[in-house]
């Protein structure tokens, strides 16, 4: 083997049977055995936080719901990949944006539960959310609803049709603190007058954390004949769920946040009806072979295709660790937040509910005291944290259970 085939197989080795390797993702390790978690769960979560990731033990990080980061197996393959780009020790052009990347959404696809021709590999959420708002038909006057909510990547391309074609964007005021999942979903199909065309939501929020009831809302809708976008940047990776299941007509996701991705790579769904009633936003060739399917709306020129081998690269780390253990592991971290935060009755108020049909991983608080100095103190503690009035919490599987402790007996001592 010449050292550069050495270089070349060292990542995927390590990260397929746990050998020592790669520069930039340092030692690999193998993924702890399931045994480990079945005897002792704390010291399993434990050594993927000290081994799996390249974190260090002085940073506590509680939003990977804004940015992901992704574990060491991933950064090997994303290295190992530009290595081999880099000596051309590859048989097709290193790149993706020209091609159609079967073998990479067929594995994406079945990860997020809809067929390879109905997915686009793109760079994110927001890409996804432009690419839908510019690309349906709409008439002066039609109406596109959508939840007071959003995230700006979703409402921004809605607001420039409305700006540019005259459309009508109506928003709909979420509660304070939802009761159950049902009262979502009535706000949202109550919402739908005459002149509604499209329904866009978001499945799980970016401010609150609340889980959509998405398969209720988009029955409703597809029944009055109204297309439904799905603002899916949260869903997967931080709950389990597959789109064919939920019955939407388009919907993105930015694999970053809860997938273990790279920053970078991102995808939507267009379900097999739509596919030759959208129009696609950035063009080259091809951009109306309507044999590619959903394959035309990728054509986005010269891209970065090791990202895109991170992507699954996450999806196996996932796997090995096991998608169950990770979502059940997530939501209990995030319970003890709301454990912690209903101690603290006089600094802040909780924004999520205690129904666990409502939240995954995210959970929301609201100060009732201006937070200004715990924020100074979160920071010298390397606390990395969302700063507001309001507070969304992330907790992933590198968030240890004294992350959360630290963060809430920090709140006491300086606001308590
Ligand atoms: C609900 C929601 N949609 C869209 C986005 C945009 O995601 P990205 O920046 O990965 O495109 C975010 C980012 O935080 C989000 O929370």
């Amino acid at each position: 083997m010449t050292r550069r085939d050495a270089v070349v197989s060292s990542a995927l080795a390590a990260s397929l049977f746990g050998l020592p390797a790669n520069a930039a993702a340092g030692k690999l390790a193998p993924i702890p055995k399931p045994e480990l978690h079945a005897s002792d769960p704390e010291a399993f979560w434990k050594k993927v936080r000290d081994h799996q990731f390249l974190l260090p033990p002085w940073r506590s990080f509680l939003n990977n719901g804004s940015l992901g980061i992704a574990p060491r197996p991933v950064v090997a393959h994303v290295s190992d990949y530009l290595a081999r780009y880099a000596a051309l020790d590859v048989t097709e052009y290193p790149r993706w944006g020209y091609e159609t990347m079967d073998a990479q959404r067929e594995t994406l696809a079945a990860f997020v539960g809809c067929r390879k021709d109905e997915l686009a590999l793109l760079h994110n959420a927001t890409e996804g959310l432009s690419l839908v708002a510019n690309g349906i038909d709409l008439n002066p006057g039609d109406e596109v609803v959508m939840t007071s909510l959003e995230h700006p990547s979703g409402k921004a391309g809605w607001a420039m049709r409305a700006k540019r074609h005259g459309i009508t964007v109506r928003e709909v005021a979420m509660p304070s603190v939802p009761a159950n999942p049902g009262e979502l979903a009535g706000l949202m199909t109550s919402a739908i007058g005459p002149r509604t065309r499209v329904l866009f939501f978001s499945g799980i929020f970016s401010p609150t954390g609340w889980i959509m009831p998405v398969r209720e809302i988009c029955d409703f809708a597809r029944s009055r004949g109204v297309i439904t976008v799905v603002d899916g940047a949260h869903m997967h990776g931080q709950i389990p769920v597959k789109i064919s299941h939920l019955n939407c007509d388009y919907f993105t996701g930015s694999p970053h946040k809860w997938m273990f991705a790279p920053a970078g790579c991102g995808f939507l769904y267009i379900r097999e009806e739509n596919l030759d009633r959208l129009w696609p936003l950035t063009v080259t060739g091809d951009w109306d072979n309507r044999d590619m399917k959903a394959g035309r709306f990728m054509r986005l020129g010269t891209n970065n295709r090791a990202i895109m081998e991170g992507l699954i690269a996450g999806m196996k780390f996932g796997e090995q660790i096991g998608w169950d253990r990770i979502y059940a592991r997530i939501h209990q971290l995030a319970r003890r937040v709301l454990e912690r935060a209903r101690d603290l009755p006089g600094i802040l108020d909780l924004a999520t509910p205690g129904d666990d049909r409502m939240f995954g991983a995210l959970t929301t608080i609201r100060f009732r005291k201006d937070p200004a100095r715990f924020w100074e103190e979160t920071r010298k503690r390397k606390i990395w944290t969302l700063e507001g009035p309001q507070v969304r919490i992330s907790t992933h599987i590198h968030t240890r259970p004294q992350d959360i402790d630290q963060y809430f007996d920090l709140m006491r001592k300086v606001l308590g």
